[in-house]
């Protein structure tokens, strides 16, 4: 019987010459994958491409609620930024993508997967860790890793072998998903040239953004949004609205030097219009409605959890601990938060809380005050007993 491959396809040229090569190498048909994580691709035409370059079965899997509910939900409650700026569109995607791989080859019966990443990045890291904890006996190949082409000799392969790709012009390699869009690659590699216009894709420039501020309400339940504007939407669509109209405004390009895991530092530029606004927003609706003993140590989880993310990890049951955590603080951040948006800058303007932990009669410098000022005299003189007297002994005075 010949054997079966399941191969991640987006379409590209990588994933495009690994049908046909792996076919090749070794002997066996392939069954090509794609999956729908909000990417602005032609689904329909990528699975006619992938039968026109040899695969005998193309999968497309709408995973779209899936990836909101289970990956982007618990980033939101996470406040996951990878060294406090890249919010893992393209990390947290891969588990899922990987999931999804590992489904198709049980149901065919394949005991091989292959996916398009290079050796070079973190997206090899994280599908062969998730499909070897998911699946212990379904052998892992990344063609590109094995095959020693180049781009050029790459395209040379794809006309030698009558494969249908279409080359396209642009010098940036790009991966997207809902939750935001990564650029890297040509003149993006020198750290020092600003990103050309034409690395984005989703934002507007500042410049060309409205000369008029929009202003946002969003509505946080057990700290997730679940209404933009006063309109209730669910996760995935309130993402795809707020993408459109915080990219509008210019919001969201992230220009960042990043550690990968295999110990290179990068130059990533990302959009993340919808991310930026709801990361800052919850950030903000947290601040009003938890003590801050919860904010000091959710933070540590928060970039705990973030770096398990990127490192690949997801499948590390640690993650479901700090999610356990994480989700025990959520059910008090529920409220409002006004977010003004213009030309290309983002700030929370207001918030409001039915858990809120702001108390005006003790914060008003005003009139109806309750704080006893004078209790303030005793709590200082204990405070810093200590540091004053190390530091006069200390310092031998
Ligand atoms: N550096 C990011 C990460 O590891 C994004 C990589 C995106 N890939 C791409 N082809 N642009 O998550």
């Amino acid at each position: 019987m010949v054997k079966k491959i399941v191969l991640a396809y987006s379409g590209g040229l990588d994933t495009s010459v690994a049908i046909k090569w792996l076919a090749e190498e070794y002997s066996s048909s392939v069954i090509t994958v794609t999956v729908n994580l909000g990417q602005f691709e032609d689904l329909e035409e990528i699975g006619k491409r992938a039968y026109k370059t040899g695969a005998i079965k193309h999968y497309s899997i709408d995973a779209l609620d899936e990836f909101s509910t289970d990956f982007i939900a618990p980033e939101i409650a996470s406040n996951g930024l990878y060294e406090g700026k890249y919010p893992l569109a393209t990390a947290l995607a891969r588990p899922l993508i990987a999931k999804k791989m590992v489904e198709v080859a049980k149901k065919e019966g394949a005991d091989m997967v292959a996916h398009g990443s290079t050796g070079k990045g973190n997206d090899q890291v994280r599908f062969d860790v998730t499909i070897k904890a998911l699946a212990p006996n379904i052998k892992v190949i990344a063609p590109v890793r094995e095959w020693d082409m180049n781009r050029s000799m790459e395209i040379e392969y794809a006309k030698k072998k009558e494969i249908p790709v279409s080359i396209k012009k642009s010098e940036f390699s790009i991966d997207e998903n809902l939750w935001g869009r990564s650029a890297e690659s040509g003149r993006l590699e020198d750290p020092m040239t600003e990103p050309p216009e034409e690395a984005f894709g989703w934002t507007k420039s500042p410049l060309d953004a409205p000369d008029k501020p929009a202003y946002i309400d969003l509505e946080f339940k057990g700290g997730l949004p679940v209404a933009m504007n006063g309109k209730a939407m669910k996760l995935s669509s309130l993402i795809t609205a707020l993408n459109r109209l915080a990219g509008e405004h210019g919001i969201g390009r992230i220009d960042h030097i990043e550690d990968r895991l295999v110990g290179i530092k990068s130059r990533e530029v990302y959009e993340a219009p919808a991310a930026s606004v709801i990361l800052e927003a919850h950030r903000d609706l947290e601040k009003l409605t938890l003590p801050k003993s919860i904010l000091n140590f959710k933070a540590i989880v928060d970039s705990t959890w973030a770096r398990l993310i990127y490192e690949g990890l997801w499948v590390d049951p640690l993650r479901q601990s700090l999610e356990a955590f994480t989700m025990s603080t959520q059910r008090y951040v529920n409220g409002s938060v006004r977010i003004k948006l213009y030309k290309g800058g983002m700030r929370v303007v207001g918030r409001s809380s039915k858990n809120s932990l702001y108390l005006s009669n003790l914060a008003t410098y005003g009139t109806g005050s309750t704080f006893d000022q004078k209790a303030a005299i005793g709590f200082i003189e204990i405070w810093g007993l200590q540091a004053r007297t190390a530091k006069l002994i200390m310092d031998g005075q």
